[in-house]
């Protein structure tokens, strides 16, 4: 396994700039995945660092050796695309084997290599079957084993889940972890499902428009987004943007919400204290999960009335309004809440963000 440092890839077809001037590493053995909306860039990027695709400028590195002009055998990449690729005149045995034939010692070795990788991928039992004789699931399943079965530098899966129905996506999704222990190598993963990239990767990257927004483990980037764009992609449901005026009283720090205001935690004046001049087009950034509501008046609450409610199941989605705010709250669906009620919406301060509308960079 090596570590993978793309450095100031830039890669224009004819007039469009798929990527701008993008700079990322992916250190040994870690499963970093690539994140981002359709058309952001992703695919280029990991046919870049595969050698399927040169960059306009800039240069990819496997550890400290210069990989850019190198091809894709050279570089020794194993990938996964979203279509599963399987001959279909051999059975899934020769398939998996196929992938190794330059690198086993002996059909023994041959052997054993195949079956952990079936095991791995939970596909012994189809081993003998064809191409024709299983489904769309499985597979991909054999896909992976192809690939996870090699000694490969890197691992590339680009959207490997995403052909497939909701309930296998699922679960290929949570053994992916498990794979990639068992391999121990540099897995790149390439989703545009965020729920996808939290749940399995150590760390994320995060794509728009061909510039990389940032890069950071889960927590990191759904606690910490760098700026409107990164809060807005990630979490859901999705994250509430609220206008807001701050005002500097007694030396405490107010936001107004709607008709209301609360008061904003010590970190928030810390930050803001070098622009206290500039406290205008700002915005507040408040998850659904970190707002709670209340039927009784409580300190420091926003009094708003509920303006719509949409079941989730074991809780509800509830749309509050406050004058011309209005934000979205989870709560349990045992809460007595009807449409048209008076509540007082509670925001936890620890979670929430403050933005400048303009730059749209979260300030804190
Ligand atoms: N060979 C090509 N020639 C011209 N334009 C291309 C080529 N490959 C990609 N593009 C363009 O580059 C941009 C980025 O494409 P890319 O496939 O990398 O996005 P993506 O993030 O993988 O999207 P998706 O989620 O839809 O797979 C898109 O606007 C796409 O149309
Ligand atoms: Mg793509």
């Amino acid at each position: 396994m090596v570590k993978v440092r793309a450095e100031n890839i830039t890669k224009i077809f004819k007039t469009l700039k798929a990527l701008d001037n993008v700079s990322v590493t992916v250190d040994h053995g870690l499963f970093f995945c690539l994140l981002g909306p359709s058309g952001s860039g992703k695919t280029t990027l990991m046919r870049i660092i595969a050698g399927l695709e040169t960059p306009t400028s800039g240069s990819v590195f496997f550890d400290d050796e210069d990989v850019t002009d190198l091809s894709p055998s050279e570089r020794n990449i194993a990938m996964v695309f979203q279509f599963p690729s399987i001959y279909p005149s051999l059975n899934v045995y020769d398939n998996i084997a196929l992938a190794i034939r330059r690198e086993v010692k002996s059909k023994q070795d041959e052997r054993e290599r195949v079956r952990w990788a079936a095991s791995l991928l939970r596909i012994e039992e189809h081993l003998n079957k064809r191409h024709h004789e299983i489904d769309f699931g499985i597979l991909q399943r054999v896909s992976i084993a192809k690939a996870i079965v090699r000694n490969a530098r890197v691992f590339i899966f680009d959207e490997p889940l995403s052909n497939l129905d909701t309930k296998l996506r699922e679960s290929l999704r949570s053994e992916f972890q498990r794979i990639h222990r068992e391999v121990g190598g540099t897995f790149i993963y390439v989703t545009h499902d965020q729920l996808e990239a939290m749940a399995i990767a150590d760390r994320i990257g995060i794509l728009r428009d061909g510039r990389l927004q940032q890069v950071g483990s889960p927590d990191e980037i759904y606690y910490h987004p760098v700026n409107k764009f990164v809060a807005y992609f990630i979490g859901s449901p999705t994250i509430n943007f609220i206008d807001t005026k701050l005002k500097l009283v007694e030396s405490k720090l107010y936001a107004s919400v709607g008709d209301s205001h609360i008061e904003l935690g010590e970190a928030a004046k810390f930050a803001l204290q070098s622009r206290q001049d500039k406290l205008e087009n700002i915005q507040l950034g408040v998850r659904p999960h970190d707002i709670s509501i209340s039927t009784a008046p409580v300190s420091d609450s926003i009094p708003c009335y509920v303006n719509y409610i949409e079941s989730l199941g074991t809780v509800l989605l509830v749309e509050l309004k406050s004058g011309s705010a209005s934000f979205k709250c989870l709560c349990d669906a045992g809460l007595n809440v009807r449409e048209g009620m008076q509540v007082y919406a509670v925001f936890n301060k620890e979670h929430i963000h403050v933005i400048d509308a303009e730059t749209e960079m979260v300030i804190i």
